[in-house]
């Protein structure tokens, strides 16, 4: 059997672009419609239809869920023609699903490609994340910091007063002794109801967003994607998975983990270079959403290499029916 092509990262990046592109073009009659379901299957079948033109062998390591829980794109689904390297797959058809029902902000289509073998196969659990933007020392802040240390390390790091930070948070009752304790030390906090991809990509381009940190728990699934954004833009991400109950464990078994306490880093969450994209649905800090007028559909999407550092920003405009 002859060895499998190595990752062409240059040439795959462009397919992999329109790949998040389809499933938000495909999304896109569903923003502000209330319909979560509906507008997550129509990113999901449109992203699974582009990916499989692409000439990868492919596996979903991130996915829709189990295979018993998702027809389509479920976790160990080959995708790609089966021609060409043999890729890990990551993706989020639409990461947040509320956001565009609701049409709030930073709804995204995400994925992300690496050598087979080299991203975190992240059962889905939550994850305790903790992320901050590019520029740093190693272990600047760390998980083993309380939240109101981590605040006056980045502040000491950064050259600024605690008061000139603001920290990402989801909205969430279980981070109420968080949000308690960042306030506390003069921080400011930008909570958000949903979509924490978006959350930690904040902290790489803080002079846009005015996010410095991310902190508190979300998708294990999610965790990985965000690091390999990061991976592309530069900063650092640490995670680690939470457990609630056995069937939770079960999965991380499943999954081939063995050390639940362990704390993964950014590196340690993607291993190789990888490719990342990502389509607006809904405006945000990091992309503008779709944009609808009579006639024409424009997207505009972040296709990002960690090889290179490239970030590319491609806008696509297309006539519609
Ligand atoms: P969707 O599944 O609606 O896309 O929501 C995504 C999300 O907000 C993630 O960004 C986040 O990691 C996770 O849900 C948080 O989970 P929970 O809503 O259980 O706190």
């Amino acid at each position: 059997m002859s060895e499998s092509p190595a990752f062409m990262d240059r040439m795959l990046s462009l397919g992999l672009a329109r790949v998040s592109e389809a499933a938000a073009l495909a999304s896109a009659e569903w923003v502000g419609r209330g319909d979560e379901k509906a507008a997550d299957q129509a990113a999901v079948n449109a992203m699974r239809n582009q990916l499989n033109l692409l000439e990868i062998k492919g596996v979903v390591v991130i996915g829709e869920g189990e295979r018993d829980e998702a027809p389509m794109l479920f976790i160990g689904e080959e995708v790609g023609t089966g021609d060409g390297p043999a890729v890990d797959i990551a993706l989020d058809p639409l990461e947040g699903t509320t956001l565009t029902a609701k049409d709030m902000p930073n709804a995204l289509t995400v994925i992300a490609m690496a050598p087979r073998g080299t991203m975190l196969h992240a059962p889905d659990v939550y994850m305790e994340k903790l992320a901050i933007g590019p520029g740093y020392a190693p272990d600047t802040v760390t998980l083993a910091m309380s939240p109101a240390e981590r605040v006056a390390a980045l502040a000491r790091a950064k050259g600024c007063e605690k008061t000139d930070i603001t920290v990402c948070i989801l909205e969430r009752p279980r981070h109420e002794d968080l949000i308690h304790e960042v306030r506390a030390t003069g921080a400011a906090i930008r909570l958000i109801t949903d979509g924490d991809v978006a959350g930690v990509i904040h902290c790489a381009e803080p002079e846009v967003t005015g996010i410095d940190m991310y902190m508190g728990s979300g998708g294990a699934p999610e965790g990985v994607l965000a690091a390999a954004a990061l991976k592309c833009m530069g900063g650092q991400i640490y995670g680690k998975l939470l457990f609630r109950n056995d069937d939770e464990r079960g999965r991380a078994a499943k999954a081939g983990i063995t050390d639940l306490n362990r704390i993964y880093t950014r590196d340690e969450l993607v291993t190789a270079d990888v490719i990342f994209s990502a389509t607006g649905v809904t405006s945000g800090s990091i992309l503008p959403g779709i944009k609808r007028e009579p006639g024409w559909v424009t997207t505009e999407t972040l296709l990002m290499r960690s090889k290179t550092g490239s970030v590319r920003r491609m806008v696509y405009r297309t006539p519609v029916a």
